[in-house]
């Protein structure tokens, strides 16, 4: 299996590309390194002691695409580009649709062109809107309050009606809760480019003393001691479903889509999630209470039943082991990869 992993310089694709080539697969990255640095394409390569062929480009570029899918013999792709900040996504709506919806698009169409018709799509529990009901399985409705969950939603539509169009496509849609967590090497890990927005990276800086305190947004909810509540996921985790979801596309002789969960099945509060890395880095860590966040929920995790029995996949990882990895990571690379 020759897979193309469109943004696989970033933090979700560095560690899937760790565990394809793992697994004995292999993996060419197509990024625009927008969001990514190249050096974390050579700590994936120094992990595994495999050369990763790298295409600077992006997936809004479709001769790039037909390039890299052709010179590389690609059966697959795993399409993880795009732009992923919810509060950024609303004051630039036009960039998000630019890139996740159009970038989508332009994908497809050079798949097309160059018949390979195997695609995993990085959706995200965000579709889910506000729960009617939890666990949130694959049937609750969808929804979404932003730019960015409308772009997910926007591309889920049209695979279906892709699906819909010809038999000869075969996709999965992951729909993913919160990875958080690095690959036990410490060698890669997130690196938000800017002041994290979301809560693990804003930790692991505190506790690198790169920030001064974390804020709880929000101790008011309708959750066990007030703060919000979220189905947390280790990233090796998340990386070894894609390994389990492209297999089973592999071995597909017809056409199908599947949406999938992808989490643990068991929510953590913010403030769990605060202790737990406080034991990870053996220091205790300031927090204050704040007000909450615009459209946040107060609770959201997975029913991850289907991936269980579409993927054989259950997370391994629990909380402790997500923020010691976490740490490992972010105490040995304090700046990230610039450091
Ligand atoms: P990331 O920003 O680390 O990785 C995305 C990669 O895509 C980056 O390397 C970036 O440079 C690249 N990219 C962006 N636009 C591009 C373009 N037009 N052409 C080529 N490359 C482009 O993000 P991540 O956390 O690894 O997320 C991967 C995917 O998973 C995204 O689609 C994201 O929306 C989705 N997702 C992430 C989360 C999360 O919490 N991290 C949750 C749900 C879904
Ligand atoms: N939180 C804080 N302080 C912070 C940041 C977050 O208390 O500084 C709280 C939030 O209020 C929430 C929880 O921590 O209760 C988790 O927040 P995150 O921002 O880490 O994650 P979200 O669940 O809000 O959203 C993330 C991604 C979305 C994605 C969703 C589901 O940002 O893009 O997970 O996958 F859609």
């Amino acid at each position: 299996m020759k897979t193309l992993l469109t943004g696989g310089a970033g933090y979700i694709g560095t560690h899937t590309a760790i565990e394809l080539l793992q697994h004995g697969h292999d993996v060419v990255i197509f990024d625009n390194f927008s969001n990514s640095h190249l050096e974390a394409v050579r700590r994936v390569e120094t992990i595994t002691g495999q050369h990763v062929p790298t295409i600077q480009g992006d997936v809004r570029d479709q001769y790039a695409l037909t390039d890299a899918l052709t010179q590389h013999g690609i059966d697959s792709v795993v399409h993880f580009a795009g732009k992923k900040a919810v509060g950024e996504s609303v004051s630039q709506p036009i960039d998000y649709f630019d890139n996740n919806v159009n970038g989508t698009l332009v994908l497809l169409r050079a798949m097309q062109a160059c018949k390979v018709f195997k695609l995993v799509f990085s959706s995200s529990a965000t579709v889910y809107g506000t729960p009617s009901y939890l666990p949130l399985d694959e049937r609750h409705p969808t929804s979404s309050t932003n730019p960015y969950g409308r772009s997910k939603l926007m591309v889920e539509e049209i695979l279906a009606d892709v699906h819909h169009s010809s038999s000869n496509w075969a996709l999965t849609v992951l729909r993913y809760f919160n990875p958080i967590g690095a690959h036990p090497s410490g060698c890669i890990g997130e690196d938000p480019a800017d002041i994290p927005n979301n809560l693990l990276p804003y930790i692991a800086q505190v506790a690198v003393g790169r920030r001064e305190h974390i804020q709880v947004l929000g101790n008011d909810y309708d959750t066990p001691d007030g703060t919000g509540v979220r189905d947390y996921l280790h990233v090796v985790d998340l990386a070894r479903g894609h390994v389990k979801a492209l297999e089973r596309l592999q071995h597909l002789t017809g056409p199908e889509l599947q949406t999938i969960n992808l989490g643990t099945g068991q929510g953590h509060s913010v403030l769990e999630v605060i202790r737990a890395f406080e034991q990870a880095c053996g220091k205790s860590l300031p927090y204050i209470m704040a007000p909450r966040r615009p459209g946040d929920i107060a609770s959201c995790y997975a029913n991850p039943a289907r991936a269980q029995e579409l993927l054989g996949w259950t997370a391994e990882y629990d909380l402790a082991t997500m923020c010691a990895d976490a740490w490992r990571w972010q105490s040995a690379n304090p700046k990230g990869y610039r450091g």
